[in-house]
């Protein structure tokens, strides 16, 4: 069978898989940092390079103004073959990474990709920025069109895709609304959207996930006085701002930790009984995963009325990002500031909109405004909250194609994180998305010492090839 022959070209030429994945982990494609444009061009030209060797049509879309230009989005895509007459699958996936600080908190050059044990487990992994999140991750996409290419001579094994991998994610994504709009028409041909972003359910255990949050990103600077003041001669005269932002910004919970923003549960969708069972019989242990951060079961807080796993994939949530203002130096310095920030966010579900959320925040602050005190107010974007279906011919494909490939059953799984271009997709184009996704909770993407273990890549590598056939499979059922 060829999809037998496809798999055996993986496993033969793994380690030149892996080789490639370190040659592009190598390139510092931290999108948001403007000194490194240049190498964030050149991680998605590779990937273009790369989709281009196995057969695919390829080109490197410009987004943004002239004035503000932003990072190339590759398109690509393959005819399928004549007796193809499955889904047309538009697979997205992202180039970019997040910046590498603190970076003296890693344990070596997040740049410099190097393989190492997998501590306490057996197996090995690889430790770099992007690791997973999300290169690692579109690679095992890119290593299964290569298998079949090289096994068949047919881009895509013959699946018809279109292939979109943008360089602005880990930014806001802030140019692709306008780039899916203009290009409407070629993505619309496609049927489904397939992401390789999210995680497992556990350590060999594979998932699809069927949803995941939205964002609301905001940025509030409270103002009092003109100037910088020493805090024995003012102290007690004049509103402090940090102060007077914290005593705002604490009134954003309940005693029941509800955001208290009126109407920011308006059109929230109400879990179900079902789903509750459903998470509940999924096993995942709180207690468990807090142990693997430090804490003790005593820090399973949250909103009330829910587990943890139906407030990180079902309920809305506000959270400080980072407070900025006074003196934050070395030693002590007595003084009252001019002026206090704090990045806020707000994870959204369905059917919640980023926008309104955010207008509501700014108004409920307003309405707060402390005697002596300005705000100043930054919308720094987000994404909408998505949702998919969870039952289609595409995501029963998906599901197979994990069981032959991994030889145990997807877990149906939503994520509490967020990944824009699902619920953009879904708006504009009416396009549902499966998230296959190969991560682990304990991955540390974001964040110092980022590792996806090749364990997860084979699993993900092979469950994309075995997709291919499936994907054919549907077509055949449809034509009989
Ligand atoms: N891949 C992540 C999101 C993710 C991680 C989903 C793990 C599910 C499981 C993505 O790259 C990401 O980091 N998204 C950002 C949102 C963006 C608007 C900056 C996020 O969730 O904070
Ligand atoms: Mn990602
Ligand atoms: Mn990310």
């Amino acid at each position: 069978m060829r999809v037998n022959e496809a798999i055996g070209w993986l496993e033969e030429h793994e380690s030149e898989s892996i080789g490639r994945l370190m040659e592009w982990l190598a390139m510092p494609s931290v999108g948001t940092d403007p000194a490194h444009d240049a190498d964030t061009a050149r991680a998605g030209q590779w990937a273009a390079d790369h989709l281009a060797d196995s057969g695919f049509e390829v080109e490197l879309c410009k987004t943004g103004t002239p004035d503000a230009p932003g990072h190339p989005i590759v398109m690509a895509s393959s005819a399928g073959g004549d007796e193809y007459a499955g889904p047309h699958v538009l697979f997205y996936g992202h180039y970019d990474v997040q910046p590498a600080d603190p970076i003296e908190l890693w344990d070596s050059d997040p740049f410099t990709p190097v393989i190492q044990p997998a501590d306490g487990e057996i197996g090995e992994r690889i430790v770099a920025r992007g690791a997973c999140d999300d290169k690692g991750q579109v690679m095992m996409f890119l290593e299964a069109m290569r298998a079949w290419y090289e096994t068949t001579g047919v881009a895509g094994g013959g699946v018809k895709f279109t292939v979109m991998l943008e360089g602005e994610e880990e930014s806001g994504s802030v140019n692709l609304e306008r780039f899916v709009r203009e290009n409407a028409d070629r993505l619309g041909k496609s049927d489904v959207c397939l992401i390789s972003d999210t995680g497992m359910l556990g350590r060999g255990k594979p998932a699809i996930t069927y949803g995941v949050r939205g964002l609301a990103y905001t940025e509030v600077t409270l103002s009092g006085p003109d100037q910088d003041l020493h805090s024995g001669l003012w102290g007690g005269k004049v509103p402090n701002p940090i102060n007077e932002l914290v005593k705002v910004l604490s009134q954003l919970w309940d005693n029941d930790r509800r955001v208290t923003i009126p109407g920011f549960y308006d059109g929230v969708r109400e879990l179900t009984q079902g789903e509750r069972d459903a998470w509940k019989a999924l096993g995942t242990d709180a207690v468990e995963s807090l142990r693997g951060i430090g804490l003790g079961s005593e820090a399973d807080v949250g909103e009330k009325g829910f587990a943890a796993i139906e407030r990180e994939w079902a309920r809305p949530t506000a959270d400080i990002n980072g407070i900025i203002g006074g003196y934050t130096g070395p030693g002590a310095k007595t003084v009252i500031p001019s002026q206090a920030s704090a990045k806020v966010s707000f994870r959204l579900v369905d059917d919640q909109d980023s926008a309104k959320i955010t207008r509501a925040f700014f108004d409920w602050l307003t309405e707060r405004t402390p005697a002596g005190c300005s705000w100043s107010f930054e919308d720094h974007g987000g994404g909408a909250p998505a949702t998919c279906a969870t039952e289609s011919e595409p995501l029963r494909a998906a599901a197979r194609a994990i069981e032959i490939a991994c030889g145990t059953s997807a877990a149906m799984i939503k994520s509490g994180g967020s990944i824009p271009v699902a619920g953009l997709l879904k708006e504009t184009l009416g396009l549902e998305t499966i998230f296959m996704g190969f991560g682990l909770d304990d991955d540390r993407v974001h964040s110092p010492n980022e590792k996806f273990e090749l364990d997860c890549y084979r699993m993900g590598a092979r469950s994309h090839v075995a997709l291919i056939e499936e994907l054919h499979a549907i077509g055949r059922a449809s034509a009989r």
